[in-house]
């Protein structure tokens, strides 16, 4: 069998050779404590549970879904987008249903790039905007996140030829950066000006400190002509594995969008679409106790690191924690001394783009014990 050599670009050897490792690790009985993934460790909320199981035990839900998604979903997001961002959206065409956010970035790839076109990719950033640029034959071209401005982009010194689109994130993974209306604003226009297509991805839209609130950018006026948002349920309502979320704004990306989905899926099992509405429509409660219990792991991973000799960001949301190692340590040797040494699984920021090398990511959701029990095995870097 011969693959497509577009495989080969993939999947960093760097993330593959540590994972390999990890599991060799256990394997031999060592107790790895994974800090690599975003995946939360809280439970399932017993309403978006019980609205699943009471929607898998009827023979109708069973059915294949509607391409675009349950049209109560859809209503259900318009809605939540008018109560929380004073944004109006019209479920029929500027909503679309995704298997989760990271379907999206493929569609949104797919739908706008011409083999040999550029998309800016923040860097650092979220690898699957990288490689679905790639595999949709376009050319990844970073867009360099300031450290000394918050991880914000630099516009004036972003080269837009040849682009097509941009891919943004705030709440920021891995900086955990948390920016205002005013800089998605200023993506906005940026766009506008260059006729480049964004997708914002507000994946960690509520998983913010100390009392911030992080911004859509359907919320900058006339925003719908040139952006999409992607929305996810995977870490908002501990939703993670049962893969829904949603495309909302521009109708005409929305629509190719559409179009690309009904040739490559038929959408997510109508009862995780019910479970989707009922988190939407419940009681919001746990947000403000999910945000506190992220907090109060985020203060400990930063003092903890500060003792260490590194140099954390205080992150304003998402679940990481992204921290600079002294000069001449590279985020890839931390890393695997930290597996070797302490049996902890950290990110090397490299993983992140080419600016993330000196950096090493931290999740924060893990049990608050086996979070405890891995700070105190990690170590001064020398
Ligand atoms: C920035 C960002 N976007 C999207 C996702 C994936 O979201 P979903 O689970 O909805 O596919 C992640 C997951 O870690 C993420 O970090």
């Amino acid at each position: 069998m011969r693959l497509a050599s577009r495989l080969a670009e993939l999947t960093p050897y760097l993330f593959a050779d540590l994972n390999a490792r990890a599991a060799a690790a256990r394997e031999r009985g060592a107790d790895v404590i994974s800090l690599a993934a975003g995946d939360p460790d809280l439970p399932p909320l017993p309403h978006v549970l019980e609205a699943l199981i009471a929607a898998a035990g009827d023979p109708a839900q069973h059915r294949y879904p509607p391409y675009d998604g349950l049209s109560e979903l859809r209503e259900a997001i318009a809605r939540h987008y008018r109560r929380r961002y004073d944004v109006r959206l019209d479920p029929r065409r500027e909503v679309l249903v995704l298997i989760g956010a990271k379907e999206g970035f493929a569609h949104a790839a797919h739908a706008i790039l011409e083999p040999g076109s550029a998309a800016l990719v923040p860097d650092p950033g979220y690898p699957a905007y990288a490689s679905q640029v790639q595999l949709a034959g376009g050319v990844v071209r970073p867009l360099p996140l300031d450290p000394g401005r918050g991880w914000l982009a630099d516009w004036g010194a972003t080269d837009p030829r040849m682009a097509r689109m941009v891919f943004l994130n705030y709440p920021s993974n891995p900086t955990g950066a948390v920016c205002q209306l005013a800089d998605l604003a200023d993506a906005v226009a940026f766009c506008r000006e260059h006729h480049l297509a964004l997708v914002h991805d507000l994946a960690y839209g509520e998983i913010t400190f100390d009392g911030r609130e992080a911004p859509s950018v359907l919320q900058v006026p006339g925003a719908t002509e040139v952006a999409v948002e992607i929305v996810s349920f995977s870490k908002t309502y501990r939703m993670a594995g049962m893969r829904v979320g949603a495309v909302v704004g521009n109708p005409e990306l929305v629509a190719a969008m559409r179009v690309l989905k009904s040739h490559s899926d038929t959408g997510q099992f109508r009862a995780i679409q019910r479970a989707a509405v009922a988190a939407l429509e419940g009681p919001q409660g746990h947000l403000a106790g999910d945000r506190a219990i992220y907090q109060a792991r985020r203060d400990r991973v930063v003092a903890r690191l500060v003792e260490l000799g590194l140099q954390p960001d205080l992150p304003g949301g998402t679940l990481y924690v992204w921290a600079k190692l002294p000069a001449g340590l590279s985020g890839r040797d931390y890393a695997s001394m930290a597996l070797e040494r302490a049996a902890v699984l950290v990110t090397p920021g490299e993983a992140y783009g080419p600016s993330g090398k000196p950096y090493i990511r931290l999740s924060l959701t893990v049990p608050d014990e086996r979070l405890d029990e891995a700070l105190d095995r990690l170590f001064r870097p020398s």
